[in-house]
């Protein structure tokens, strides 16, 4: 039995009671939509990060979808921040869920019950599958399979179906001996990892695929926020998969991931191993989301 407690439906329920029926709508056709959140341990207590964009990017993907949650965005928040407060964490992961738990042998999603939940998880539950880092750093190579592209399905959303191509990805490097996989779009241009931004470092300009096939990732804004504070040049565009060759420095980002050094990319292997600009970002990133930065203090949402 475990004693957690889980947001379901409007109520603080056990984690035991959080359950759906195998034929739910959201099972059958990955209609969940989902956010990843991190928050971290500061001098006064655990704080959220960046909490309102994740908020704001949920009700995005609900909205894409035309879901209809049955709360509104400040309404979310706080039962995050009562989650969070509740697990008696002081740094963590926060999953939250909107999903249709009706019986349904449909496409079409019943419109009815449109629920949210809220999980909260220790930092060892949810990195669980990141054990292939060493030291601190992957191997990856480009896969074979193309990031979704937005004229098929609307990419921007955080669904569970559209999880199948990284997934996939993942699979097929791991098979052949990589860590992590770079997915291109469907030009030929570099994207990001199955569930990771991607960035280069390349003549001390900091470079990220710009958006349109990629998720509107909260890790990949702030860090483009910071680099630009520090004064590191940054760049978000088009970019040749060519770059893998010629980078000083690659790396994955995320919430999960934070910031995930490459050690090789293809036959590559990259020598100082996170570069000076992943290390310092890394370090700024941490000082910021521990609330030793004054500059960011309103990325923090304390939770205590
Ligand atoms: C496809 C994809 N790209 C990038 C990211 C990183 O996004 P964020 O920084 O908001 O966690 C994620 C996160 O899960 C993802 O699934």
């Amino acid at each position: 039995m475990n004693k957690r407690v889980v947001y379901l439906g409007g109520e603080y329920r056990p984690w035991d009671e959080a359950k759906v029926h195998i034929m739910c709508h959201s099972f059958g056709r990955g209609s969940a939509i989902f956010e990843v959140i991190g928050f971290h341990g500061t001098g006064s207590g655990p704080a959220v990060f960046r909490l309102d964009e994740y908020v704001s990017r949920f009700f995005r993907s609900a909205s894409l979808l035309e879901m209809d949650p049955p709360l509104t965005p400040e309404g979310l928040q706080e039962a995050i921040l009562q989650t969070v407060k509740r697990s008696g964490l002081r740094s963590g992961f926060i999953k939250v869920f909107g999903f249709y738990p009706e019986i349904s042998f449909k496409i079409l999603p019943p419109q009815q019950r449109f629920q949210v939940a809220v999980f909260v998880f220790s930092p060892e539950e949810a990195l669980g599958d990141q054990q292939e880092s060493v030291n601190g750093s992957v191997t990856a190579c480009v896969s074979r399979w193309r990031r979704l592209d937005p004229q098929t399905v609307p990419v921007e959303a955080k669904v569970a179906a559209n999880y199948v191509n990284g997934m996939a990805a993942r699979m097929e490097s791991r098979e052949r001996g990589f860590d992590y996989a770079v997915l291109l779009d469907t030009q030929g241009f570099l994207a990001e990892g199955g569930t990771e931004s991607l960035f280069l470092v390349r003549e001390g300009r900091l470079l990220t695929p710009s958006l349109g096939t990629v998720l509107q990732s909260v890790t990949r804004k702030s860090l483009l926020a910071v680099a630009e504070e520090m004064g590191i040049e940054t760049f978000a565009g088009r970019l040749s998969p060519g770059l893998l060759e010629e980078a000083e420095e690659i790396f994955f980002s995320g919430t999960s991931a934070k910031l995930l050094p490459v050690r090789q990319a293809g036959d590559r292997v990259l020598e100082d191993v996170p570069g000076p600009v992943t290390r310092r970002l890394a370090e700024r990133m941490a000082t910021i989301t521990s609330g030793r930065d004054s500059r960011f203090q309103e990325w923090l949402f304390p939770a205590s």
